[in-house]
């Protein structure tokens, strides 16, 4: 990722004017893994790891999008029937169709996209392209949105636009993060409450360089299955209408009336939001082994349960939980490849780093990447002059 200043140098080379730069991280979850579209409970953290949005204003209604990594791009935002074209682009032009939609007009401009998020590894790089883009945009169209309703816009633009179902953890985390601390977020009515997270504790995110292809259809598959659940639950307990609203005894009394795999989707989800809960508590009151117990519980539950790991993730978790110093390991994400977090001592880390990769090679052929991650504000501008913050 290009320094800010340089960034700012060359553009104002190429554009003939000083550009506003805004920022929007990456996310790491701690615990809570598909339960935000079941309007449950997440404790995501933003992280350093960053998408920036540099723009300038052009006349008319186009905007062309460059970028250091991908082929430069232009839509026009009257383009009536404006569809994905399959490509990074569509991140921005969802997020700008999703403004306009909102009622929003924007005005034309020339936008440069930087990051140093690894794209397709979990850590939401497509969550901080839309929200970095949505900052871009409204500031050159001279209007404030607030964290809460830009969160919106961008989770709208990936469930209209792009196609995926997801929740709005990681756009709302990239929004609303807060150095040092995670954020217990109630998906159903979006209330926050920040948790800090102890200083000598290190968030160490491995990335399994696989993706395995059925990423985005299993995940609307695993929303559907849920989806089927509530209807069946919802003949006995009438007036939920989420799997937030189902507890674990409830399940267990109707487990009967569900196809058996419906039955063990529903009971991850739930089970996990009691997770969720007791984990916060647990890095409130200072107790990182429990934290970490529930990380495990987390990760044997969307192995066996949610049946959305693959070895490559069973094994890096196998591998961190070697470690001295390491309190626990999951995956994170959707699942299906990408990043496994641990949380582990801080004086940890270097062994970590150098026993985990070392594992990893020797059982895969595979070169891993570790991350070293410290947690970040929420998105916003970068540059003095920028007229719209997160
Ligand atoms: C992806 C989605 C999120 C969330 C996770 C699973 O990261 O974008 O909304 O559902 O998967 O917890």
């Amino acid at each position: 990722m290009f320094e800010l200043a340089d960034l700012c140098n060359r553009l104002q080379r190429l554009w003939g004017s000083v550009p506003n730069v805004f920022q929007a991280p990456g996310r790491v979850n701690l615990i809570g893994e598909h339960t935000d579209y079941n309007d449950g409970f997440v404790l995501p953290a933003a992280i350093q790891l960053q998408t920036r949005a540099a723009i300038t204003p052009v006349a008319g209604r186009q905007v062309i999008v460059e970028s250091a990594a991908y082929d430069r791009t232009e839509f026009d935002l009257d383009d009536p029937q404006p569809a994905p074209r399959n490509d990074w682009s569509d991140y921005v032009r969802g997020t700008a169709w999703s403004l306009e939609h909102q009622g929003v007009r924007l005005k034309g401009a020339r936008l440069f996209i930087d990051s140093d998020i690894p794209p397709g590894a979990g850590l939401s790089s497509s969550a901080a392209l839309e929200v970095a883009a949505a900052l871009a945009l409204l500031s050159n169209a001279g209007v404030t949105l607030g964290p809460a309703e830009i969160a919106k816009v961008c989770h709208r633009a990936e469930n209209e636009f792009i196609g995926i179902r997801s929740g709005i953890m990681d756009q709302f985390a990239s929004c609303n993060g807060r150095s040092g601390h995670a954020l217990l977020l109630d998906c159903r009515s979006l209330e926050v409450r920040y948790v800090a997270i102890p200083r000598d504790i290190t968030l160490m995110v491995c990335n399994t360089m696989v993706r395995h292809e059925l990423a985005a259809g299993e995940y609307n598959a695993r929303r559907q299955q849920c989806e089927e659940g509530v209807a069946v639950l919802s003949r006995f307990l009438p007036g939920i209408h989420a799997l937030r609203d189902v507890t674990q005894e409830q399940l267990a009394r109707f487990s009967a009336e569900l196809d058996p795999v419906i039955h063990r989707r529903c009971r991850h989800v739930i089970e996990e939001n009691c997770r969720v809960l007791l984990a916060t508590q647990a890095l409130e009151s200072g107790d990182p082994r429990t934290f970490g117990a529930l990380m495990q519980a987390s990760h044997q539950s969307l192995r066996l349960d949610y049946e959305v790991s693959c070895p490559e993730l069973d094994l890096m978790c196998e591998l961190a939980l070697g470690v001295n110093g390491v309190y626990g390991a999951r995956m994170m994400g959707g699942g299906f490849g990408g990043c496994v977090l641990a949380l582990a001592r801080t004086s940890a880390s270097e062994n970590f780093r150098r026993t985990v990769e070392a594992g990893y090679r020797c059982r895969t052929g595979i070169d891993c990447e570790i991350y070293e991650c410290s947690t970040s504000d929420g998105a916003g501008p970068l540059t003095i002059g920028a007229t719209q913050g997160g």
